[in-house]
């Protein structure tokens, strides 16, 4: 039987327990595709860059990788970090190379909190808990921008510059896209943070923007909390959160934070979204390579299988997505569950239970 669509994916796994994770998402997808009854086909090509690849080339990722990579429909990445090579010198020469050359300005991360897994909030027992983070990931405070001087002078007397940009357009389009989807969800709601009574430059033109763009959705309630204020929020009132619109550090750090409130980073998703399609996105868990478990088979591989169904969602598929969140919710539902989340059960088993429970469902839609 013909296939109706192909979808071609680079996949990326780089280091450490990006390479199981990225494994366990393919296989998901794949048999999602083989039970699709010829809808749709993904055609994987793998690349090895990472911390490896720069032990054998001094490069993390091949010099026509962006070229390479242009040609893509998405882009399924692992984590890439590894003991041999400087972190900030791996993140900048694969992931960020990629998120700011494809100008991914849209960083979406759900916090989910799963039935079966204990969360470490009391509340969540008994509170249906469940929003998004919404991440600028184009400029901000990981603009790149600076510089350090003045090491000639001697042991002691170093300085270095770390700028954060913002400009007005940037916050716009991000902040338009919060809104956009907090108007798809039950709660619409969207909730701004900055530090602007300390950052009186860019996180006020932040503010001055959000109230500006506010103005055009009237029917979306809106909040500007301090991120400060906001991680105690994330805690003792979660249950008021539908979108949290952030710049691009105070939404990396908000969450990891969610997602621990879940119960692990392990089972937070991230797309890292072009979203005028310029350019391919980027899908990948928001863990890192986890030195400490990597090898051992039991790193959860929830985060970068949820990752995944962001990715159909971007293809359109979203009835296909929605059956691989329903998946994750049964497989930790029955008590399939990796150490990090309280169980004993290895990557490999609680995929299988995964691609089950999604095998069951398709048989009978
Ligand atoms: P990490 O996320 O790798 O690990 C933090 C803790 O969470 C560890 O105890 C780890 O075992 C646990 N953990 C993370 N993911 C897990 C999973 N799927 N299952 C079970 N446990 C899990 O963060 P860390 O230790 O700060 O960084 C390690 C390396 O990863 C560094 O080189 C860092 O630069 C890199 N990194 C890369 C990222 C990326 O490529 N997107 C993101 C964050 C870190
Ligand atoms: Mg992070």
């Amino acid at each position: 039987m013909g296939v109706t669509q192909t979808f071609d994916i680079a996949s990326i796994p780089a280091d450490g327990i990006g390479k199981e994770v990225v494994a366990a998402g393919r296989r998901v997808l794949d048999a999602l595709a083989d039970n699709s009854s010829g809808k749709f086909a993904f055609n994987w090509t793998e690349f090895p860059w990472g911390s490896e690849y720069y032990e054998q080339t001094g490069q993390m990722m091949a010099a026509d990788g962006l070229e390479t990579l242009k040609g893509f429909d998405a882009i399924y990445f692992g984590a890439v970090g590894w003991k041999n090579v400087p972190d900030h010198i791996s993140l900048w020469g694969l992931r960020l190379n990629i998120t700011q050359n494809f100008d991914q300005w849209a960083n979406v991360r759900p916090v989910r909190f799963l039935p079966g897994i204990q969360s470490p909030l009391r509340k969540a027992d008994t509170t249906e808990l469940d929003w998004v983070v919404v991440r600028e990931n184009s400029e901000g405070e990981y603009a790149g921008l600076g510089g350090r001087n003045l090491s000639g002078r001697g042991p002691g007397n170093e300085v270095a510059l770390q700028t954060a940009l913002f400009t007005e357009k940037g916050c716009e389009r991000i902040m338009r896209f919060a809104f956009d989807l907090a108007r798809t969800r039950t709660v619409k709601k969207v909730s701004s943070v900055t530090k602007s009574n300390a950052q009186q430059y860019g996180m006020v033109l932040w503010d001055e923007t959000f109230h500006r763009v506010s103005a055009d959705y009237p029917d979306v309630e809106t909040e500007s909390v301090l991120v400060d204020a906001m991680s105690a929020k994330f805690v003792l009132r979660p249950e008021d959160l539908s979108v949290v619109v952030a710049s691009n550090l105070n939404a990396d750090i908000l969450s990891d934070l969610g997602s621990a409130l879940a119960g692990s980073l392990g089972l937070a998703a991230s797309a890292n979204l072009n979203p005028e399609r310029r350019f391919p996105s980027m899908f990948e868990p928001v863990h890192g390579t986890a030195p400490d478990i990597a090898g051992k088979g039991i790193s959860n591989p929830i985060g970068a299988i949820a990752s995944a169904a962001l990715m159909l969602d971007h293809f359109g598929l979203h009835e296909e997505a929605r059956l691989i969140e329903a998946a994750i919710e049964q497989t930790t539902a029955a008590g399939h569950l990796t150490q990090d989340v309280g169980g004993n059960t290895s990557t490999e088993a609680v995929t299988d239970a995964v691609v089950e429970a999604l095998v069951r469902s398709l048989a009978t839609v």
